[in-house]
């Protein structure tokens, strides 16, 4: 089966050509174009720039995964896009794109949510996964503890009260000046020298018996410490400590929950996704935490590549549902004409 899936919802302007044979998934191509040095400028995301770019770059992203994966628009059996969650603007331009090619291709449409595409990101490449699965989804957006039974039956058993782990990421980046995108920053300066500096930073919500979140106070204690000490901003071992300690904050209490959460549920199967799960310190810390204290419990985390906003995850995900039958592709011809980009799209 050959699938062209197509990813806009933010700041990625996607395109893969995936094909799927049982359980075998082989990505032909995956065209990402990105904006990020568009927003750095401001700091964050800009819907209507957003919308800009991907208008001006989905039909040559699309037509150059096509070529590399040497693929023609009638060898397809299935057209895939995220329909939400996202900002409107920018999840706009990939629905309508979608919905126009699907109607003129005559080729079937399927509408995917952004955070099973980060999921399924963990099945490129994984001949099986074993239900139960328990996933933490950690992103710009998002910060959720997620409990599969199986395929596609979803159960939120924990997630943020205010700020997601890579707006955190994001917002102490510009706190300190450092620049946008955070995440990758923080994590890189974070290895670097501290000197003698020792800093100590909340956990916030670590004692809380639920699998809930909160960043924003870790944030703001951040914001507390540098207005306090002006005058450091601009000696790098010291915002190298800030840096070092801001993760580790956020890894220990992501790690803490994710095992509670598990010792609860006993999952044959965690995996992590979505843009923080690039980070390699926790994927580390993540790794050896369930090696130590739940060794019977495969760990998952998506290839590099894989982690943030692109269009291969949403192709896989697309190629799950018509294996497992939710979707029978032969329902799907006039789909075109239902698919709404949704900014508020719930998983379940
Ligand atoms: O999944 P993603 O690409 O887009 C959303 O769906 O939000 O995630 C983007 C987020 C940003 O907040 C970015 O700072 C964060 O992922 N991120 C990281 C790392 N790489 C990207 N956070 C921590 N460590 C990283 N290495
Ligand atoms: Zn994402």
């Amino acid at each position: 089966m050959l699938i062209l899936a197509l990813e806009t919802s933010c700041d990625e302007t996607a395109a893969s050509v995936i094909r799927g044979e049982n359980s075998k998934i082989e990505v032909l191509s995956d065209i990402i174009s990105s904006q990020v040095k568009l927003h750095a400028k401001w700091g964050g995301v800009v819907p209507n720039l957003a919308a800009r770019e991907h208008l001006k770059n989905i039909l040559p992203v699309i037509k150059e995964s096509l070529n590399k994966a040497k693929i023609s628009p009638k060898d397809l059996d299935l057209l895939a896009i995220t329909q939400g969650p996202g900002l409107i603007p920018a999840l706009l331009i990939g629905t309508n794109t979608a919905k126009t090619l699907s109607y003129t291709w005559e080729k079937p449409l399927l509408g995917i949510h952004h955070i099973e595409g980060h999921i399924y990101a963990n099945f490129i490449g994984e001949e099986k996964i074993d239900f139960p699965v328990l996933s933490l989804v950690i992103s710009g957006g998002h910060t959720q503890l997620i409990y599969m039974s199986d395929h596609f039956n979803y159960e939120i058993i924990g997630q943020t009260q205010d700020d997601a782990v890579g707006e955190a990421f994001d917002k102490v980046a510009r706190i300190l000046d450092l620049g946008y995108p955070g995440g990758p920053i923080i994590s890189k300066r974070a290895a670097q020298e501290i000197g003698d500096y020792k800093i100590t930073l909340p956990r916030p919500m670590i004692a809380s018996k639920d699998f809930n979140f909160s960043f924003s106070g870790l944030k703001t204690a951040v914001l507390y410490l540098i207005k306090k000490n002006e005058d450091k901003k601009k000696d790098p071992e010291f915002v190298q400590a800030v840096c070092r300690e801001f993760q580790q904050s956020a890894i220990d209490v992501l790690i803490k929950k994710t095992l509670a959460a598990a010792k609860k549920l006993n999952p044959k199967t965690i995996l992590i996704s979505g843009g923080v799960s690039a980070n390699k310190e926790l994927r580390q810390q993540l790794k050896e935490a369930i090696t130590t204290e739940l060794p019977n419990t495969k760990y998952l985390c998506p290839e590099l590549k894989y982690t943030g906003d692109n269009a291969a995850m949403i192709g896989v995900a697309a190629y799950f549902r018509c294996q497992y039958n939710k979707n029978n592709i032969s329902d799907l011809d006039q789909n075109w004409k239902s698919i709404q980009a949704d900014a508020n799209l719930k998983l379940c």
